[in-house]
């Protein structure tokens, strides 16, 4: 079954009354394939004068999509209909970039050609290397990748009118095949080595491996449990709905901004700890603790209201049940340590001892607190090899398939208009400027 768009006008509506007037409306109430109806508010203000209030939209939709669907209850998580744990199983990180960009699984040579496309792509303009040298050998990789995919607007003149579907085609062809060929780069100059061209001749997460590993002395043999392993971390982070980063780069788009500036956009966005960061600070956490007897002591800092400790790669705003990406990470996580046979990394020992722990503890428990793919995928990574810096970078890699296509739903929108939220203002009404001299 294709997937169209049915989101409808049930004919459905919300009634609101003012409690002083007496004045009453009625609001239109949209129905989607699945999940909670919406109470339109588009003419709210129009209409009653008011705006709805709604900081960290814990209330609100943001935008009609048919791309994921998530029920945190339930801990479904869904792109274009088909369930996460089954594409995680059964496809690859290329049929699912295909799934999310256009909306059903390809044929055999829609993949193919979707894939000769990807990899054709995956060079990057040999002049893109001087803004590596820009940075301190020092900087975060993630705030290279804020620079240097920004910057790519700069090379790819040829694809940035929005309006042709075409350019908006190549664009998003080049973000994802050029994104691993980045993200290596920053790892190779975080560690001071040169950098490693792409190779046509290997799948995209093997081709990454290669990039991440190889050194002019000795070439990487990529493991094939590694490369399923990243692969399969590639697929769980391509896309997750309106979450702060996608937010970020379909805000940037409704500007009309060009692609390239607005996934820099979402890199930003993702790099902090209460999102794509967590990876990163699941090892920092880990290293903080330093050995299991202190695994108590940072459980009681994290129920602390009074101390701004929280026990990173736990917890998540939508599910609230268990998250299904961490269910097939953990799975992956387990493949993989016993691949390499680390069985006694103080570091992973000390993670599953957290994890038991926490899963027990009544203030967990009560919360709805599991651990998040973050908590997972940051072990996993830390055993093949990554150094925690990169972490979100492979985040970011990952999610710019599911960026690139929300951006790309959102443009095709006949109703696209520029994001302009209101606010609450509290700030001083009205007041007389004051010269300097005659302040108190
Ligand atoms: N450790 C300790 N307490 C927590 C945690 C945590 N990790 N997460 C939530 N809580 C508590 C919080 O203090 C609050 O308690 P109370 O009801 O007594 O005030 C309750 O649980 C609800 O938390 P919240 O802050 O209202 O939840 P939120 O939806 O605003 O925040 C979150 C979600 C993911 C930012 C948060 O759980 C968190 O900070 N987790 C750690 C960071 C993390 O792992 N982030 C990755 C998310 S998954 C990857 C992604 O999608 O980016």
């Amino acid at each position: 079954m294709s997937d169209k768009d049915t989101s409808n006008q049930t004919g459905k509506t919300f009634t609101l009354t003012n409690d002083q007037t007496g004045e009453s409306w009625q609001l239109p109430v949209l129905d989607g394939t699945c999940g909670p109806s919406v109470i339109d508010v588009r003419k709210l203000y129009a209409q009653t004068g008011h705006f709805t209030f709604d900081p960290s939209f814990t209330s609100t939709g943001s935008c009609k999509s048919r791309i994921t669907y998530i029920d945190g209850e339930e801990g479904i998580l869904m792109h274009r209909g088909y369930d996460i744990a089954e594409l995680a199983s059964k496809s690859n990180f290329i049929e699912v970039a295909y799934l999310l960009l256009y909306g059903d699984l390809p044929s055999q040579s829609e993949y193919n050609e979707f894939e000769h496309n990807i990899k054709y792509h995956t060079m990057v303009h040999e002049q893109l290397i001087n803004f590596f040298k820009g940075f301190r050998r020092d900087a975060h990789p993630m705030a290279i990748m804020c620079g240097v995919i920004g910057g790519l607007s700069a090379f790819y003149h040829d694809s940035l009118d929005i309006w042709d579907p075409r350019q908006r085609e190549i664009s998003a062809h080049r973000l994802i095949a050029k994104i691993p060929t980045i993200a290596a780069m920053t790892y190779k100059y975080s560690l001071g080595q040169p950098f490693v061209y792409p190779r046509n001749d290997m799948s995209y997460a093997e081709n990454f491996l290669h990039m991440c590993f190889s050194v002019p002395a000795e070439e990487y043999k990529p493991n094939p449990i590694l490369t399923k392993a990243m692969d399969r971390i590639f697929i769980l982070h391509a896309d997750h709905e309106q979450n702060a980063s996608t937010s970020t780069v379909r805000l940037s788009g409704s500007s009309q901004a060009n692609p390239f500036a607005c996934i820099a956009s979402g890199i930003a966005s993702l790099w902090g700890p209460s999102h794509g960061g967590a990876n990163q600070a699941v090892l920092e956490m880990l290293h903080e603790i330093g050995s299991k007897d202190r695994i108590p002591e940072f459980l009681e800092k994290a129920k602390d209201k009074n101390d701004p400790f929280r026990l990173m790669g736990f917890g998540h705003r939508v599910y609230k049940n268990y998250d299904p990406r961490a269910s097939v990470l953990k799975e992956s996580c387990h493949e993989v340590l016993e691949d390499l046979g680390i069985t006694d990394d103080p570091l992973l020992e000390m993670a599953m001892e957290l994890e038991r722990i926490a899963l027990e503890d009544e203030y967990f428990v009560e919360r709805k607190l599991f651990p998040n793919v973050d908590f997972y995928s940051g072990i996993i990574l830390k055993a093949m090899g990554f150094n925690t810096e990169m972490f979100t970078v492979l985040f970011a890699l990952a999610r710019t398939v599911g960026w690139t296509s929300q951006w790309k739903e959102m443009i095709e929108e006949p109703s696209l208009r520029i994001g302009r939220p209101r606010q609450l203002y509290t700030g001083p009404a009205k007041r007389p400027y004051v010269s300097i001299n005659d302040r108190d």
